[in-house]
């Protein structure tokens, strides 16, 4: 595993992050604790150290399964990370949003879901236009004084968002979000027009959700629906949005330069992510202990620059995905 050190937090995460959205009952894709718990041992066995929930990720029991399995591990060697701003059930007044009270409720949940007395990476999942950024600052700040967070990090937005978060941060002294979270990968790139030279000047580390396009970049466009996962029935099926703006092209590219190289589209779509100078780790979402090796072996994989530039050639802007 190779290591790389979050944005200005100078903490050492693996080049990979497990993401733990598929780990609960709420969809029919998702893994049970003991199902989760082989993805989660497995990762560590190949020298994960990074982990990414929610609070709302299936309702807790994301956060249930990772902290029960965790909790066999040195934490110390551990990065967790997870989320707050969507409801845990049902949307009831004051269970979603970036209020004091929502996050000073939502974090003692999140710490007693996990079992443990702090969380190195809190994260506010998306803006919260009724909370001002001074009221949530204020509660990231104090929890942070109380020990209860490390660190403070976001989730996409746009970037005059996360100016006026960073400017108010400064302003009023108050801790300042150090990782973005955001949509990004081959097949959806809005993010480098300015998010990704943002974060870069602002040592801010990037960990894109969704690399593999949330399954298009792993497999031939026309096969999605045929996945559990990619059925429309099951998951917001992404497909006709990543096809726009050269969507279609990059795939089959990706799936040419897989052939190329005797490995899968995943990796080839991974590999886009490792060499990617804005990226520090992507989160990567699998039910599978072979995909999951499948993204750690990605690691050896290198793309001469034409492949680069082969892969990229086909894109076109396209509408904002992710920021609602
Ligand atoms: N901040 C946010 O708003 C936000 C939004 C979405 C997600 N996230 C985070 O990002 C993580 C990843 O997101 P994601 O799962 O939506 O996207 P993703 O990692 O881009 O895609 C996951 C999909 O790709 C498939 N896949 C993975 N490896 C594969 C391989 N080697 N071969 C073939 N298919 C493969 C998975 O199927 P299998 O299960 O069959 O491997 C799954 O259907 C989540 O777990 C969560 O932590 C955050």
């Amino acid at each position: 595993m190779e290591y790389t050190t979050l944005g200005s937090t100078g903490m050492d995460v693996s080049q990979i992050c497990l993401g733990c959205m598929s780990f609960g009952s709420e969809e029919p894709w998702m893994l049970d604790e003991e199902e989760g718990r082989e993805i989660i041992e497995r990762a560590i066995d190949l020298g994960v150290n990074f982990f990414d929930t929610a609070n709302a990720y299936s309702d807790g029991e994301s956060e249930e399964i990772l902290g029960d399995v965790l909790a066999d591990y040195d934490r110390d060697e551990q990065v967790v990370a997870t989320k707050v701003r969507f409801p845990v059930g049902e949307d009831t007044p004051n269970a979603s949003g970036l209020s004091r009270k929502t996050i000073e409720q939502e974090l003692d949940d999140s710490l007693e879901r996990l079992g443990m007395d702090t969380i190195d990476l809190y994260q506010t999942h998306r803006v919260d236009p009724n909370t001002p950024p001074e009221t949530t600052l204020e509660a990231l700040d104090d929890a942070r004084r109380r020990g209860k967070i490390r660190h403070a990090g976001t989730s996409s937005m746009w970037t005059h968002d996360l100016v006026e978060q960073l400017r108010t941060s400064e302003r009023e002294g108050l801790i300042g979000y150090e990782t973005m979270q955001n949509h990004y990968h081959v097949a959806y790139r809005e993010e480098e027009r300015d998010m990704l030279p943002l974060c870069d000047k602002e040592d801010i580390g990037v960990i894109p959700w969704g690399p593999l396009g949330q399954g298009f970049l792993a497999r031939p466009f026309d096969e999605l629906e045929r996945t559990n996962r990619g059925d429309p029935e099951n998951f917001h099926n992404p497909t006709p949005e990543y096809e726009r703006g050269g969507g279609k092209e990059i795939n089959e590219r990706v799936q040419e330069l897989a052939a190329d190289h005797g490995v899968t589209m995943a990796q080839i779509a991974l590999a886009w992510q490792y060499q990617n100078e804005y990226v520090d780790a992507p989160i990567v979402g699998t039910t599978s202990v072979e995909h999951l090796e499948e993204a750690v072996e990605a690691l050896e994989i290198d793309l001469s620059a034409s492949d680069v530039a082969y892969l990229e050639e086909p894109y076109e802007p396209q509408p904002i995905i992710g920021h609602e």
